[in-house]
């Protein structure tokens, strides 16, 4: 076993390191090393990573990169992809990266996991030329035009996100809409103008008891049975689980019923049949794309030094702000419009996964784990909440995502965006100090008491840190590789932390208290013995009999 984390000599190098450099300003990093950009940036799979905009320098980074040594990232990544016990709590392997082996990968890879890969891919594939060439029909005889997802977390994020990102360009199949939400709301808004003729739901569900998935799609039967009653509902409807026998009870005959292993977890699930209407909207070349660019990431993870690894680097970019210079949270700031469901989709990436409290044997942690994961799509965000980034009272770093040419050769528009993703990366480095703004004011002819009045509240701290991630094109390929990119990086930072990063045992309390509500709500119980805040809240969302049936 190793010791735990803040007793290893690396940990304490680091934090002695940490408070020598407390006040260090990352300008200052450019002044001392001409070559800083190219000494702190990497290529990888068709992705470029400037980290050099982070309060790092060569000692820091050999310092981090120790640390990575002495808590066996190495060891851990090669349990990963031989497709050992990495998931501790729940005995599983986190074989994701069977979904796309190729190369090295592959060779380590258990062939039995290959091969299920292959066999749910060719099902899938299957299907998919079947509803996109229209020979398969709906029970009326028409061709489907309209997709519906019902599923959520996993089941949904890393799908929409995906096919939102790549449909502008590529999608020629079918319209693909997704419903996560129980909130009646969801559901209605994507059957408003859909046609019950031409219409087919996939129930995306690994567990197949997600109640909310059920309810929805129970919802979505019973929507297609009342506009058009006797209806097969095996001519409308597939799913996607890792129990087809509760689909098959839920009604779906077994043909539609698409399987996927256990040793993929959800949020690293959309490479499977999960990523089943990411197919339909592109075609299973696109698709396919999809995973090669993943699979491209995976060997450079699985076979560059941690040196020059870009998951590695990335993944120690964040355990430096997170545990030596405290950032509580780390903002993620696509400048790519198509890329606007990639904070959501990273959110339960990470933070479903490191958002732990125990070690792997556990014991509490006693160092911080993971950040919190918010942003939007750039430049939005520049209009909403980068005031805080560059004035507020902490530092709060930002990892900019950019796509370099436009997909569309809008290439005026293009340089506006990504010339603003660019300013606000060195804004955020430099800021301005009051002397500078002084002068700028005296040049713009400002009287002397307004420049004393308006100085400090123009003054920006700068010295925030940020990573840029350059993709050249936003392409399946390119695509592909980024979402691995932040799916090692999760899983580094998970062992360098000594978490288990493939469980998610947080969510299920939650889950157990909604069924009680439930029942309180439905006042099929009584509220005694419930705490105050529940009975009145109880109490008061029945009392016009609202939240009743
Ligand atoms: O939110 C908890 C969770 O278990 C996620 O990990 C998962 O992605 C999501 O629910 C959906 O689960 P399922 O695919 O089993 O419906």
């Amino acid at each position: 076993m190793q010791s735990r984390l803040d007793r290893m000599p690396e940990w304490q190098s680091l934090k002695r390191h940490a408070g020598a450099v407390k006040n260090r300003r990352i300008d200052a990093l450019f002044d001392r090393d001409r070559n800083r950009f190219q000494n702190f940036s990497i290529s990888a799979a068709g992705l470029f990573l400037d980290y050099s905009k982070q309060n790092i320098d060569a000692r820091t980074r050999s310092l981090l990169l120790d640390l990575a040594r002495a808590t066996d990232v190495e060891g851990w990544r090669g349990r990963l992809f031989r497709g050992e016990h990495v998931n501790g709590t729940e005995k599983r392997a986190a074989l994701h990266t069977a979904l796309r082996a190729e190369g090295p990968s592959a060779d380590l890879t258990p062939p039995a996991a290959l091969e299920a890969a292959r066999d749910f891919q060719q099902r899938m594939e299957t299907f998919v030329t079947a509803i996109r060439s229209g020979e398969w029909r709906a029970h009326g005889g028409e061709r489907i035009d309209t997709v519906i997802n019902i599923g959520i977390g996993g089941s949904d994020l890393g799908p929409a996100m995906v096919a939102r990102a790549l449909s502008p360009d590529i999608a020629d199949g079918p319209e693909v809409r997704f419903v996560s939400n129980v909130d009646p709301a969801h559901l209605r808004a994507a059957l408003t103008d859909a046609d019950p003729d031409t219409t087919l739901f996939i129930i995306a569900s690994k567990t197949f008891t997600t109640q909310e998935t059920l309810s929805n799609a129970r919802g979505a039967r019973d929507w297609l049975q009342a506009a058009r009653p006797g209806t097969d509902i095996g001519r409308h409807f597939a799913a996607v689980s890792s129990r087809p026998d509760r689909a098959r009870e839920f009604g779906i005959p077994e043909e539609n019923v698409f399987p996927m292993a256990d040793w993929v977890g959800g949020r690293y699930s959309l490479w499977s049949t999960i990523g089943l209407p990411i197919a339909l909207a592109i075609g299973m070349p696109g698709f396919r794309e999809l995973l090669r660019g993943a699979s491209a990431m995976d060997e450079h993870f699985l076979v560059a030094p941690l040196e020059e690894n870009l998951p590695v680097l990335l993944a120690l970019t964040g355990i430096w702000n997170r545990n030596f210079r405290h950032a509580a949270s780390l903002v993620i700031a696509p400048y790519a419009q198509r890329l606007d469901l990639l904070p959501p989709y990273l959110q339960q990436l990470e933070m479903e996964s490191n958002g732990k409290g125990v070690t792997r044997e556990g014991e509490a942690v006693t160092w911080d784990t993971c950040p919190a994961i918010w942003g939007v799509a750039g430049t939005n965000g520049q209009h909403a909440f980068f005031q805080q980034l560059h004035q507020g009272g902490e530092e709060l770093p930002v990892d900019f995502v950019v796509v370099a040419r436009d997909a569309g050769g809008d290439a005026a528009r293009q340089r506006l965006l990504v010339s603003n993703a660019i300013a606000q990366s060195a804004a955020l480095m430099r800021g301005r100090n009051v002397d500078e703004v002084r002068e700028r004011m005296q040049v713009d002819g400002a009287p002397a008491e307004e420049i004393e009045r308006l100085a400090p509240h123009r003054t920006f701290p700068g010295n925030r840190p940020s990573n840029t991630i350059v993709l050249d094109e936003l392409t399946p390929a390119t695509l592909g590789a980024l979402l691995a990119l932040y799916e090692h990086k999760v899983f580094v930072q998970g062992v360098i932390w000594q978490i288990c990063p493939f469980d998610q045992w947080g969510v299920e309390l939650g889950k157990e208290l909604a069924a009680n509500v439930g029942r309180l709500l439905a006042g099929e119980v009584d509220a005694r013995g419930v705490d105050g805040s529940t009975r009145g809240l109880v109490e008061r969302l029945t009392r016009g009999g609202e939240a009743r049936d």
